[in-house]
């Protein structure tokens, strides 16, 4: 695909990002549909050799794109055996070109980090960390079937403070069934207490087929409503600006200096590189997935697209204003017409129009953003309309 469908429509198309995927975890959580699983015996050594190879076959796809920064992401990356992940990155350096000091993130379960592997990440060249929380309640943990207490992951921080990691991030989740004000309370007070710079704040989505959705299609469980989930949202993003975290997109909130410069590539709509299982890609104009089937990913690495489809100006269009509008800075209009060639404000006069009035959305200093992120999908739709 290298070469063909060079895109108009990016600002670098000279550089890209790599995500890796490693699909493996201790244990599934209730309400977890990633591309993730429990490896049999054996899986691992297949996947990575299997991912290797991609890898290679990537680099010389992409030989004339350079990595800006890279994200090794899951699944759960902290589940592989010492030095893996060291070696993994050393692999990457040696067949992409990738920018000194560009930023390179880990996602890591608080059981699955220990002293060592914190200390083998930051020796690898990472300086970033995403270890996921949900909550400090050991009762919701459980009921979410996570792998770990609260207490795995102060010592999980601990064990990145002390490795020399200045950048940590921490997931937390709004909305889990019986999950309560108090609740979140307690959780945002114990993380404002930690060094981090970093909180993802995600509304618990309730993917079908899930243990946790069962259970609330069988009426063993009541769901959270939507009133108390705004409610969360709302007090998450005063909390934590009281706090000095600043929100930068719907869920993520850093403070100063400290966003996810790898995710806001993806807002932006730059290029990314996907490898691994399951892994999604946006390079010279064309997007696909990797296939989620991993006895075909590991026996044919290189041959596993999957959905590629290649965008027109209408899918670019609508994807810069979708992304766009989930973040604090909103749609930038002026460079939105200089990119399509086009006037926004012409094109979706109407729409604008009406949003203007019901109060939905601002525009200041040609920037267009939304006024409500409790609402912000109602509000996409109409553009998408
Ligand atoms: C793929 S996980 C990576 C980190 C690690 N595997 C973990 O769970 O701690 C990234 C984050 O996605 C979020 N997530 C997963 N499933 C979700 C769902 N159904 N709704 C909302 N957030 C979800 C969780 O907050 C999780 O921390
Ligand atoms: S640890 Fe993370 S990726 Fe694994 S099942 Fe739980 S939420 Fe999903």
């Amino acid at each position: 695909m290298q070469g063909q469908n060079i895109s108009q429509y990016v600002e670098d198309p000279d550089k890209m990002t790599l995500y890796v995927h490693i699909p493996f975890c201790v244990s599934k959580c209730a309400y977890c549909d990633f591309c993730s699983f429990v490896p049999s015996h054996g899986d691992i050594a297949k996947y990575l050799q299997a991912l290797y190879h991609e890898i290679d076959v990537r680099a010389l796809e992409y030989s004339h794109q350079q990595i800006t920064s890279i994200y090794i992401g899951g699944g759960t990356p902290s589940t592989l055996h010492n030095n893996a992940i060291y070696e993994l990155l050393q692999h990457i350096r040696s067949r992409f070109a990738v920018l000194y000091n560009g930023s390179v993130t880990i996602e890591a379960n608080p059981n699955s980090l220990t002293r060592a592997k914190a200390k083998e990440y930051f020796d690898a060249g990472i300086r970033r960390i995403s270890i996921g929380l949900q909550s400090h309640s050991n009762r919701l943990l459980h009921l979410l079937n996570r792998p770990h207490s609260y207490r795995d992951f102060v010592h999980a921080v601990q064990y990145a403070d002390e490795a020399g990691f200045v950048d940590i991030s921490a997931d937390v989740l709004l909305g889990i069934p019986t999950q309560t004000m108090q609740d979140l309370r307690g959780t945002l007070d114990r993380l404002l207490d930690m060094p981090l710079t970093h909180i993802s704040a995600y509304g618990l989505i309730l993917e079908e087929g899930t243990p946790i959705t069962n259970a609330i299609n069988s009426g063993k469980l009541i769901p959270c409503s939507e009133s108390l989930a705004n409610k969360m949202y709302d007090y998450t993003v005063d909390r934590l600006h009281k706090s000095g975290f600043y929100r930068y997109e719907i869920s993520n909130f850093c403070r100063s200096g400290y966003p996810s410069v790898h995710n806001l590539n993806y807002w932006n709509r730059g290029q990314y590189l996907g490898v691994g299982l399951g892994s999604h890609s946006f390079v010279n104009g064309v997007h696909w997935s990797n296939t989620l089937d991993f006895a075909k990913y590991i026996k044919n690495p290189q041959d596993c697209r999957e959905n590629v489809e290649v965008e027109t100006i209408e899918t670019a269009k609508l994807e810069t204003i979708m992304l766009a509008l989930r973040t604090e800075a909103g749609l930038d209009i002026k460079k939105y017409d200089s990119t399509f060639g086009t006037s926004f404000l012409n094109e979706y006069r109407d729409t604008i129009k009406f949003l203007l009035n019901n109060n939905l959305i601002t525009i200041n200093n040609f920037r267009l953003t939304v006024n409500d992120f409790n609402i912000s999908n109602a509000i996409i739709e109409h553009f998408v309309r």
